[in-house]
């Protein structure tokens, strides 16, 4: 059985399966590990963890007070921000895009390549989408069951980065790219065995180190296309490096990143943080924001000052009644 404890709240003997860390890749699974002494009990309430979900059948129990993993009911939330006729839009948003994103997948799965055509018409969908009701789309693809996880995440990374582009006032063009990008960005894990991706129990270093090749396997494949735009190859190759130069695959800092890789690695992170898992609540979007800015040297600080900003321009809560078109609330 899972329960969720605060980091003030761990000792030695517990069995981690998951943390809420805002410096984690969250879109990579926690090797399970066991508390061993009050040495690594003591680091664990030092880190920047916000909470850890322990399995008390396989260690020990926090006892009288342990706070159980709330599940934040973001389907209530959703109904209660938007209209059926909002909800159903968006809805369709994602049914319109999901043949060509099935295609788009079983043709890398099948042959290993990826074309641009269709990841393209479906960012048309998408882009069209956020013109109109971009709140509804992102609310609405925060909602990820385990199957559709990645199809999901593509969608919701695609259309942050539509999004914040138009934002920074980008040209159409480059937007439409930025949004094809977001598609692409973990196509490489289109060619990794399920059975890895979605493995529950802990993962060994050589499972892990396979799964952080991703990047790589996906920039390999999407380089075979001679028609695929170089801001898509580059950020499919880096939407995981960090600023500090802890990310990888290469661990590249600062100025070494292009500003077109700094905003997937912001917009893949926020999707990830604000979407529910079998094992975690999501986080709403302004905690997410406040980890995200607490999570020192992962991002571009500049940037992800900029992006809050978009959020807050479209998403700003406003109480229903008095909501306009351009303003609808997603927390
Ligand atoms: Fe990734």
């Amino acid at each position: 059985m899972l329960k969720r404890i605060k980091r003030h709240q761990v000792r030695v003997g517990m069995y981690v399966t998951d943390i809420e860390d805002p410096l984690r890749d969250e879109a990579t699974p926690v090797r399970s590990f066991m508390i061993k002494d009050e040495a690594a009990a003591a680091k664990v309430r030092a880190s920047n963890i916000i909470s850890l979900v322990i399995d008390i059948r396989r260690g020990v129990d926090i006892g009288a007070g342990a706070v159980q993993a709330p599940a934040k009911d973001a389907s209530s939330t959703l109904s209660r921000d938007f209209s059926q006729s909002e909800i159903k839009q968006a809805l369709q948003t994602i049914e319109e895009t999901r043949p060509l994103l099935d295609a788009l997948f079983s043709d890398v799965r099948l042959s290993g390549t990826a074309t641009f055509e269709p990841a393209d018409r479906a960012v048309g969908q998408i882009a069209k989408a956020m013109e109109s009701n971009p709140a509804a789309l992102i609310g609405i693809t925060r909602l990820k069951t385990k199957d559709e996880y990645t199809f999901l995440h593509s969608i919701a990374v695609s259309a942050l980065m539509v999004h914040f582009g138009r934002f920074l006032k980008f040209d159409e063009q480059t937007v439409r790219v930025l949004g094809v990008s977001g598609l692409l960005h973990d196509i490489g894990k289109m060619v990794m065995p399920d059975a890895l991706l979605s493995k529950k129990s802990a993962l060994t270093d050589e499972e892990m180190a396979e799964i952080r090749t991703h990047p790589v396997r996906g920039y390999e494949l999407l380089s075979r296309q001679d028609d695929m735009p170089q801001i898509v190859l580059d950020v499919c190759l880096h939407h995981h490096e960090r600023i500090d130069g802890k990310g990888y695959p290469f661990g590249l800092s600062d100025k070494q990143i292009s500003p077109s890789a700094r905003i997937a690695a912001i917009c893949d992170v926020y999707d990830a943080m604000t979407s529910a898992r079998s094992y975690k609540r999501a986080w709403t979007p302004a905690e997410t924001l406040r980890m995200m800015q607490k999570s020192e040297g992962h991002f571009d600080r500049h940037l992800l000052t900029q992006f809050n900003a978009s959020l807050r321009a479209s998403f700003s809560p406003v109480p229903p009644n008095r909501r306009s078109n351009s303003a609808r609330a997603v927390q």
